[in-house]
């Protein structure tokens, strides 16, 4: 029976995502109208209402580094990875099979990568929060739906390491004026599905097809008002196709409010 009802399921998002691939890529689709052409390659959705309320907010570049500062950032990010073990049971629950650092200063090749990302995802002028927070998801590793605030601040403050009851409830208000409105991520070593869902409406929701060396960009709303999630390798699909999920490092930068 629980088969069977798995199978069901199975069929019917297989069909979903195949019509709206179909909306997609047919030339006529509403979903189509005031969609990038590009869009369509890295971006599906439930309803043509979500892909408007995210214009703007919600933005992608394929190959946005090269293979060669692929490789750069890997080699100064690999040996540091490489001391710590990956961790299947976060305290917070929303990540899964992960082990994270975070880095100041990089090296010649990176650092122009980090310029280049801070030109395209920030505000002139605006600061950066300092350490680029580095997240190494195991290829069983997953991302389960949240929204940053809490979480990502205290990680990237290392404030993980605090135990104290009464400092995590200092730092979860504090928590709320350390991150700005934007989050900029490079995928290194792995294809992924990035998924979208608005808090006020979990019928709804956007997958972002985010390859291997891209940028994605989350802004303002987007960032707090939506879940955002890493599918896990079994549920990685786009559009109908199965997207596999290797190993995958992110490097997110963050901006502090204005
Ligand atoms: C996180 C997160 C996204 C990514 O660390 O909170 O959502 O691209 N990461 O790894
Ligand atoms: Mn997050």
């Amino acid at each position: 029976m629980k088969l069977l009802v798995k199978a069901a399921k199975q069929a019917q998002r297989t069909y979903f995502q195949r019509i709206l691939l179909y909306r997609f890529t047919s030339d006529n689709s509403p979903l189509r109208k005031g969609l990038q052409s590009t869009e369509c390659q890295w971006l599906c959705a439930s309803s043509q209402e979500i892909l408007t309320a995210v214009r703007g907010l919600v933005e992608f570049r394929q190959n946005f580094i090269s293979e060669a500062e692929e490789k750069a950032l890997f080699k100064e990010l690999e040996p540091g990875l490489r001391k710590k073990r990956y961790e299947f049971d976060h305290w917070d629950d929303a990540i899964h099979g992960f082990r994270e650092t975070e880095r100041l200063q990089w090296g010649d090749d990176c650092e122009s990568v980090f310029r280049r990302v801070r030109e395209v995802a920030f505000p002139k002028g605006s600061s950066l929060l300092g350490p680029v927070h580095v997240l190494d998801l195991d290829k069983a590793g997953y991302i389960k739906p949240h929204v940053d605030s809490v979480k990502v601040c205290l990680s990237s403050t290392v404030l993980c390491v605090v135990y104290s009851v009464l400092l995590f409830f200092m730092l979860f208000f504090l928590s709320f004026q350390f991150c700005g409105s934007t989050i900029a991520g490079l995928s290194l070593l792995s294809d992924s599905i990035m998924r979208l869902i608005p808090e006020n409406n979990s019928a709804e929701w956007l997958n972002l097809l985010l390859s291997r060396r891209s940028l994605y960009i989350l802004r303002d709303d987007a960032r707090f008002k939506y879940t955002h999630a890493i599918l896990k390798d079994e549920e990685s699909f786009f559009a109908g196709q199965k997207v596999p999920r290797h190993r995958r490092i992110s490097v997110i930068c963050r901006n502090l409010p204005v």
